[in-house]
């Protein structure tokens, strides 16, 4: 098959994601599953809205029937929310998705695509699978180096992407910054703007960013339902951007790209207000606690806006594999050229006291006192 395979595909790496608690069951030979934590793929460790799961067991019974696939009311919600045109909002299957679809619609073998060396790897992967010529931006103490990427740009760049905050620094740019970065960037440029973790921050110091898709700049938001909503096993993403690149966007969308219950459940999850907030205040809290103690392990980490924490552990892998003996699933970071590091997932309270200690065990540690 390799030989009929397009010669780039040879090329293109898989993305580690991280890893079921299943896998590392069945792997390790554990009995039962109920005692793995897993804090390596930014979930919502509170779990769905429970309006969102009242919705899918609703929507259980009409699972003989195609979803719509113009997502109407979802989308109809989503305009409400955030005074757009439905024309303005695309749903996806994840922000992934889109992330694939802005290769789709605007990357051409080699196109220069602009990302910073840190930033999500799905930038890459996604702009090497369309033969783009990826261009990585070193980060300036893990933040996005905004005025080197707009230096980078050159008459053949079509794609920058910036996820803000950041995967899996935590990191995030000044809005001051990313609006004069982007008054600057020029005209023949789409930006896309990830905005995975932005509900974390608290409303007022979230950028504004619909001003520029209101204005009809080259401009496509990422937004996803998987990480503040908690619906990551849902895979609803969407993006927000100027009526003509949604519509660019949708030529290259499947018919059915997003289930039924994932667009009742997303939809529900959106009049959950008192959910949001508390994903909120548990993911504060628990940035605290792990402040605190890794502070206290003398473990150096990076400050985060988002619900993890990138931390300097010396030898990632391999302590990922002892936590992960542990019971406790967390991220090596070597894919992203931090083989000093891993990604810790804020859980819930019990769960960062058992990440905590099992790091401070694997370590050779004094356990904490917690
Ligand atoms: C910055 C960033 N963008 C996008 C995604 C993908 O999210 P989704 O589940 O919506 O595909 C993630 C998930 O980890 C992320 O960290």
């Amino acid at each position: 098959m390799k030989k009929a395979a397009k010669p780039w595909i040879m090329n293109l790496g898989m993305y580690e994601a991280g890893r079921p608690i299943e896998e590392v069951a069945r792997e390790l030979g554990f009995e039962s599953t109920d005692d793995i934590i897993k804090v390596a793929s930014n979930e919502n460790a509170l779990g769905p809205s429970p309006k969102a799961v009242q919705a899918m067991r609703k929507a259980a019974a009409k699972m003989h029937l195609y979803p719509d696939g113009g997502a109407f009311y979802l989308r109809r919600k989503l305009a409400g929310k955030f005074s757009l045109a439905p024309e303005q909002i695309m749903v996806a299957n994840g922000s992934n998705e889109i992330i694939e679809f802005i290769g789709h619609v605007f990357l051409a073998p080699g196109d220069e695509m602009i990302m910073a060396d840190r930033a999500f790897a799905i930038f890459r992967l996604v702009g090497l699978m369309f033969q783009a010529n990826v261009v990585s931006v070193p980060m300036k103490n893990f933040k996005h180096d905004l005025p080197a990427m707009l230096k980078a740009i050159t008459p053949r760049t079509k794609v920058v992407f910036i996820a803000n905050p950041n995967n899996p620094t935590g990191t995030r740019v000044r809005n001051e910054d990313l609006y004069d970065f982007l008054d600057r960037v020029p005209e023949h440029v789409v930006v896309a703007m990830d905005e995975a973790y932005v509900e974390l921050l608290p409303a007022g110091e979230q950028p504004d960013l619909l001003r520029y898709v209101r204005g009809g700049r080259r401009i496509i938001v990422l937004r996803t339902f998987s990480k503040s909503y908690g619906l990551a096993g849902l895979r609803v993403g969407y993006a927000l951007a100027p009526a003509e690149g949604i519509e660019l966007m949708q030529r290259v969308r499947q018919p059915f790209n997003v289930s039924a219950m994932a667009l009742a459940a997303a939809e529900a999850a959106l009049d959950d207000a008192g959910h949001l907030e508390k994903t909120r205040e548990m993911v504060a809290s628990g940035l605290a606690f792990f402040e605190k103690h890794l502070a206290a392990l003398k473990l150096p980490f990076v400050p985060s806006c988002a619900n993890f924490l990138l931390v300097n552990v010396g030898r990632g892998r391999e302590v990922f594999k002892a936590m992960q003996k542990e019971k406790v699933i967390v991220r090596p970071m070597d894919g992203y050229g931090l083989p000093d590091h891993v990604r810790i997932s804020v859980g819930l309270p019990s769960e960062n006291a058992r990440c905590i200690r099992a790091l401070a065990g694997v370590l050779g540690r004094k356990p904490p006192e917690i």
